[in-house]
């Protein structure tokens, strides 16, 4: 069996799907892994080093899409070139690339999409979202840092003594717990907010203060652990809560997601008037729509004396981590699909198969990806 590994090619994208030490992993194992050439070096991953573990080099695309298996970070360029009845393992996000669901169906491709995962603990090991999050938690503090001009540590020199930076982190799951890890590290005070009362003891656990006086009457868990969206008092009194706390903050980063939905604004213009000159606001939330109304989506800009950052796709800006991270989760995947032997076994009655197979035998299999990609909303 082959397994492929082409060179993404989205605009911006320096991860890999596959690593050397995760390709000479499947290699072990007796199985072909092709690699086009160039596919790893934006990610510090060379050819040399893929060659040095047994890996195959391609010099173009065309025999990568030859293969059984093809792995990639995004969703595949030009589905319409895949061999007829391959498999793909990726990031499809098939809620916004209902094109590229249609094509991978067309060309009767087995596609998965590792978004789609259950967020249970046998998949833990293959969870890309939660390590792609951790990587942009961390890389939000750090741009939050840089566009800050303040130290985060509070320093006692000389020169006097320098305060510690205030940090906000709104929204405490996988990224904001990371974000408030590495605030902590560089020695800011750090307060956090979420909607989901289970996180306070986890916020807590990091050295940073929760800030809801009473979450009981805020809380809005919904289904598998992830919030649900508020009701009109409860947005407006946690607005309030905000806006109260923003006035002291240097640091404020935004991670609110309600999956499926646009990201809720949390910072109004308003709030963002209110808050100190130089402040900085990092938007992790700015891919789907953002948590300030001010953010643009991919931008830094200066709004009211404060810098608003609303980047996306923060993982790529880490990519030899980020890529270290995604090819294990890949290959923990993969093991669920190639047998000893080294054949490709599917077995739609197990539910991490099952929930993040997209596209099959020419059909779109997924409920509510079918749904939504046949116009049928979510
Ligand atoms: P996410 O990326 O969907 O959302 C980020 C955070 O924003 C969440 O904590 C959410 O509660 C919060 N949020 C949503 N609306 C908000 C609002 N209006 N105000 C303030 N905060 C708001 O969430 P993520 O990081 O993917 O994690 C979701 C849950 O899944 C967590 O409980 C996490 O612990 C759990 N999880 C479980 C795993 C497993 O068991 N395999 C793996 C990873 C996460």
């Amino acid at each position: 069996m082959i397994i492929a590994v082409p060179k993404e090619t989205a605009p911006g994208e320096t991860r890999v799907a596959l690593t050397p030490d995760a390709a000479k992993r499947l290699v072990g194992k007796g199985l072909t892994v092709r690699v086009e050439r160039g596919a790893g070096t934006a990610a510090g991953f060379l050819d040399d080093a893929y060659a040095a573990v047994g890996c195959e080099l391609a010099a173009d695309r065309a025999p990568v899409f030859g293969a059984d298996v093809v792995l990639t970070v995004q969703p595949p360029a030009e589905p319409t070139a895949l061999r007829e009845g391959v498999v793909t393992i990726g990031i499809l996000q098939p809620f916004t690339n209902p094109a590229v669901v249609r094509a991978l169906a067309g060309r009767r491709v087995t596609s998965f999409s590792l978004d789609l995962l259950p967020r249970i603990t046998r998949a833990q090991s293959m969870d890309v979202l939660s390590s792609m999050s951790t990587v942009a938690g961390y890389k939000a503090v750090l741009l939050g840092a840089t566009a800050l001009g303040k130290f985060f540590p509070m320093l006692m020199t000389a020169a006097g003594t320098v305060a510690p930076a205030r940090v906000f982190v709104l929204g405490a799951g996988v990224a904001g717990l990371q974000a408030i890890a590495t605030a902590r590290r560089l020695g800011a005070v750090v307060e956090a907010f979420d909607v989901r009362p289970a996180v306070k003891e986890q916020v807590e656990s990091l050295g940073a203060k929760f800030v809801a006086a009473d979450v009981s009457d805020l809380a809005s868990e919904g289904e598998g652990g992830y919030a649900k969206e508020m009701s009109e008092e409860q947005h407006r009194r946690e607005l309030e809560l905000i806006h109260a706390r923003l006035k002291d903050t240097d640091v404020v980063i935004t991670t609110a997601l309600i999956p499926g939905k646009p990201a809720p604004v949390l910072i109004t213009e308003e709030m963002v008037r209110a808050m100190k000159p130089g402040s900085v606001i990092v938007d992790l939330a700015a891919e789907m729509g953002g948590n300030c109304a001010l953010t643009a989506k991919g931008k830094e800009i200066v709004q009211h004396g404060v810098t608003i950052i609303g980047r996306t796709n923060l993982a790529a800006t880490t990519p030899q981590h980020a890529s270290q991270m995604y090819a294990r989760n890949l290959s923990a995947f993969l093991d669920l699909l190639v047998s000893k032997e080294g054949t490709l076994t599917l077995n739609f009655e197990d539910e991490i198969i099952k929930d993040t197979c997209i596209t099959h035998d020419g059909r779109i299999v997924h409920d509510r990806v079918r749904q939504v990609v046949e116009g049928g909303g979510a």
